[in-house]
């Protein structure tokens, strides 16, 4: 079979996701004994540990009789909420099925084969992918103190350079680039390369410094924002997120995009999310305070870490971080060994709710004495 694929396809190592709960229970014998309290814990893919608020669960089940009908097409309650929100128009916006379909939308609709895409060399693993699917090449630039070098991807570009990813906070190092940087960084670059700003844990972010990408994106033609329902509203289940960009270049990917990409569950519960903003406040709050206590639990084991603004840490465990992440994983708690991303002697955890944090902390001393 192999023969008859493309020959870019044979050059792709599969995503690999982190081990759906689920999987976890069945190899430690069985469903969870809610009784007993025991439940495998999944601190793996940077999820919101908490479930959806109760408003978008209403929404979904009073959604549920009309499942019979295909969704809206461009998802207009939800194009016009998030255009209200943003102060943009309709047409400033794509929905995707999850905001990983928006970067492969970029990819389908302006790479050429041979022609190159730059992203973090230590950064979020589908940037890589998707541009192997289109025949693209892959440039991977080294971070800078774990963070994305905005001045050596300036220097990677060439003649062949289309577009630039930028993970913003990055995936798994969790530290951003500023707005400063960023606005030099556009000023810098040529017009006719498209720049992605991948925003999937813009909401958990601190830093005063973090850029106004919608700013950028209203002021730049080729400059996208990706924002995502999964992270912080707690819908990855769900497969929803979006993107923003000049009216033209949305035109361009929605030339491409399959019809109903994002169902109308999905349309529905991400519309409900909008409203949460209390809610959200709340989630924002723990996510700050449980990244208080692990790093204060870190350094009381001695552990270095890499200070975070979104809902992960990645942390040096040492030469053994495969062997502890396995002890995590037979006591049911699953985090992610980090040597694809090329941090093989860390692990990154996602900061879940704090009664998971405080077993993760228990089962973790005891898998590195
Ligand atoms: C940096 C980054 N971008 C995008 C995504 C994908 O988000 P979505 O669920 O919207 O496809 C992730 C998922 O973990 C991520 O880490």
């Amino acid at each position: 079979m192999e023969r008859l694929a493309r020959k870019c396809i044979l050059k792709i190592k599969p995503y690999v996701p982190g081990k759906p709960i689920e999987e976890v229970e069945r190899e430690l014998g069985g469903y969870p004994d809610v009784t007993s309290g025991w439940e495998a814990i999944k601190l793996a893919s940077n999820e919101n540990p908490f479930s959806p608020p109760s408003g978008v669960l209403k929404a979904i089940r009073e959604y549920l009789p009309k499942l019979n009908r295909y969704p809206d097409d461009h998802g207009y309650y939800l194009t016009g909420a998030l255009a209200k929100k943003y102060r943009v128009k309709q047409e400033n916006i794509i929905l995707g099925c999850g905001s990983d379909e928006i970067m492969e939308l970029v990819s389908k609709t302006f790479l050429e084969p041979d022609e190159e895409v730059i992203f973090g060399d230590q950064s979020f693993v589908m940037y890589k992918i998707i541009t192997q699917i289109m025949g693209g090449k892959p440039v991977a630039v080294p971070l800078k103190n774990y963070t994305y070098d905005l001045i050596a991807i300036r220097r990677a570009v060439t003649k062949k350079t289309k577009i630039v990813f930028i993970a913003n906070p990055n995936n798994p190092t969790g530290t951003i680039v500023c707005d400063k940087e960023v606005r030099q960084f556009i000023r810098n670059m040529p017009k006719n390369i498209i720049i992605v700003f991948d925003e999937a844990y813009a909401e958990y972010v601190e830093s005063k410094d973090y850029p106004r990408s919608l700013e950028i994106v209203q002021e730049n033609r080729n400059c996208v924002m990706l924002r995502t329902f999964s992270k912080i509203c707690s819908l990855a289940g769900l497969r929803i997120g979006y993107g923003i960009a000049n009216p033209q270049l949305i035109a361009c990917l929605n030339r491409v995009r399959l019809p109903f990409n994002t169902s109308n569950i999905a349309q529905v519960a991400a519309l409900a999310s909008l409203k949460e903003t209390k809610w959200m406040e709340r989630i924002r709050r723990i996510n700050r305070e449980e990244k208080k206590f692990l790093y204060s639990e870190f350094g009381k084991m001695g552990l270095e870490y890499i200070p975070s603004e979104a809902n992960f840490i990645l942390v040096k465990i040492g030469r053994d971080a495969p062997g502890a992440a396995q002890g995590l994983l037979k006591k049911g708690i699953i985090v992610r060994v980090m040597t694809d991303f090329g941090f093989p002697e860390y692990v990154r955890v996602t900061i879940g709710r704090p009664v998971e944090n405080k077993k993760f902390v228990k089962a973790l001393k005891q898998c590195i004495s």
